[in-house]
């Protein structure tokens, strides 16, 4: 039994180890340069997306790291949500942002903005034959927009909105275009607004359901930075001056916006069979789906893992504070404060916990320490009872035995109460394991590639919804089948050490 937890420990550290060489690789070639943030949506193609690589590219993309470095420094881009840019620019999560996104008047008070880099216009698109085919047509209607975008504003009803003016025209909002983009598909809605280049991009990709046409005045985007920051706001306007003279900012235009290459489809035959595999593959091969799968479930697994062992060290530590109280038989401050710990904790949701701790905590920085430390944190208050319910579950008598003997509490807990504990506490802490790895589904709220997020990924790539999510579920399924057999098989073995 013994022998077993010590190899069990050697394993986590082996494994912890690993886990921390993967991480600190990334951080060693940083040069002398100044790195700032940039922070995006990429969920906007050809402007940033996620490539088949699993990074951030697009025109977007090009054009910020070309003017940063004519500017003299490095770039790391930090992908979040649409609505969530300003505000970290505003709070110093990122130092700058390059979105696609468009000077209104209303940005201008929290950030200032570039000289305009593109201009665009909304586009309206509809499923083809429908018989809207103006922004005017959409009142009274469903449509489907991107959160917090102009697209957004235009279409939802206001008193200072002229054209969209019935009450009863439905704006539903989407984190990402290309779930408004399904919901249109799936028949929820009856159109989506969104800017021109984006639209192009899903008609290309549903040429035979969807169309668009335009139907708004013209809108610029523009690189923003923190209110005030005019240091770094001249050497961008100048870089980018710089960028469009030298030709690169016309090559991106090539790359990017004009290639019409960017957008995979499948080819269909009428033989279900050979439609079903070559669907298959688009979903999963064509888009590198696979890899995408792959690298986010050694992400859930990973979290998940360090996530139980902090759990664990926290869940300990709480359980002796709340088990000062049996001790002194009374309150003590640690048993009370590991009672709202735990309250606290038990009472809020997980993705709430996650959000603060990312974005007031961690600022935006750092997601996957966010996570683990959040599951930590929101793990430990279990654990902390399952460890608490093992060593009340020991018999009394074992305690008062080891004080007999002359052991002090902390040496009977070592010696005699704990070894006994472990055998009710193991079992559940790898239940724990399990229920965690299907929390952390969660994790794609802020940003971090998870198993949850590859199918994401896979859906907003080729607009499939029933195989990606089918592989997912599957996968999870997997996972908690085989440690809960692995588990089940530990569990006859500590029962067999008992015998002995
Ligand atoms: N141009 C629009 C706006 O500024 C939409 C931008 C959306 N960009 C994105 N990366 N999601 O509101």
């Amino acid at each position: 039994m013994k022998r077993t937890i010590k190899k069990l420990l050697l394993l986590l550290t082996i494994f912890s180890l690993l886990i921390c060489g993967c991480n600190g690789k990334s951080n060693s070639d940083s040069k002398n340069k100044k790195t700032l943030r940039v922070g995006t949506n990429a969920e906007f193609a050809p402007f940033e997306y996620i490539n088949d690589d699993g990074e951030c590219d697009g025109f977007d993309i090009g054009l910020i790291k070309a003017i940063l470095s004519e500017a003299g420094y490095d770039c790391e881009v930090v992908n979040m949500e649409f609505k969530s840019l300003i505000g970290s620019l505003t709070t110093g999560g990122i130092d700058v942002t390059i979105a696609g996104m468009t000077i209104t008047d209303e940005r201008k008070q929290s950030v200032d903005f570039s000289t305009p880099y593109y201009t665009a216009t909304q586009c309206i698109i509809v499923p083809i034959g429908s018989d809207i085919t103006s922004l005017d047509d959409l009142n009274g209607k469903k449509v489907a927009v991107q959160e917090g975008t102009t697209g957004d504003l235009i279409v939802t009803p206001s008193d200072t909105n002229e054209i969209i003016t019935d009450k009863n025209t439905v704006v539903k909002q989407f984190k990402k275009a290309s779930d408004a983009t399904v919901e249109l598909l799936n028949g929820g809605v009856d159109a989506v607004v969104i800017d021109s280049s984006p639209a192009k991009k899903i008609v290309a990709a549903n040429e035979s359901k969807l169309t668009c046409f335009n139907d708004t005045s013209e809108e610029e985007y523009a690189i923003a930075v923190a209110k005030g920051n005019s240091e770094l706001l001249d050497a961008i306007n100048k870089g980018l001056e710089t960028v469009k003279e030298n030709g690169t900012y016309d090559e991106l235009v090539d790359k990017y916006i004009n290639n019409e290459s960017t957008t995979k489809t499948y080819e269909k035959t009428g033989n279900v069979f050979v439609d079903f595999i070559n669907k298959c593959k688009f979903v999963f091969v064509d888009t590198n789906g696979y890899i995408r799968l792959l690298n986010g479930l050694w992400v859930t697994l990973y979290i998940s893992f360090l996530a139980v062992i902090l759990g664990v060290i926290l869940g300990f530590i709480v359980a002796f504070m709340r088990l000062s109280k049996d001790r002194h038989g009374k309150n003590t401050v640690a048993s009370v404060i590991a009672g709202i710990y735990i309250d606290i904790i038990r009472g809020t949701p997980a993705v709430v916990q996650l959000l603060i701790m990312y974005m007031v905590i961690f600022q935006s920085k750092l997601g996957t320490v966010a996570a683990v430390v959040t599951f930590g944190i929101n793990s430990g208050a279990y654990v902390s009872e399952i460890i608490r319910a093992g060593i009340t579950a020991v018999d009394k008598g074992q305690m008062e035995g080891g004080r007999s003997l002359g052991f002090s509490y902390f040496e009977t807990m070592k010696y005699i109460i704990i070894p006994q504990a472990i055998k009710n506490i193991l079992p559940a802490l790898g239940n724990e394991f399990i229920t965690l790895i299907k929390e952390t589904a969660i994790v794609g709220y802020v940003a971090i590639a998870d198993l949850t997020k590859a199918s994401d990924f896979i859906i907003s790539r080729t607009y499939e919804t029933f195989l990606p999510l089918l592989a997912i579920a599957i996968i999870y399924y997997l996972i908690v089948k085989i440690l809960t057999k692995c588990l089940a098989i530990f569990e006859r073995r500590l029962r067999r050490s008992d015998i002995r």
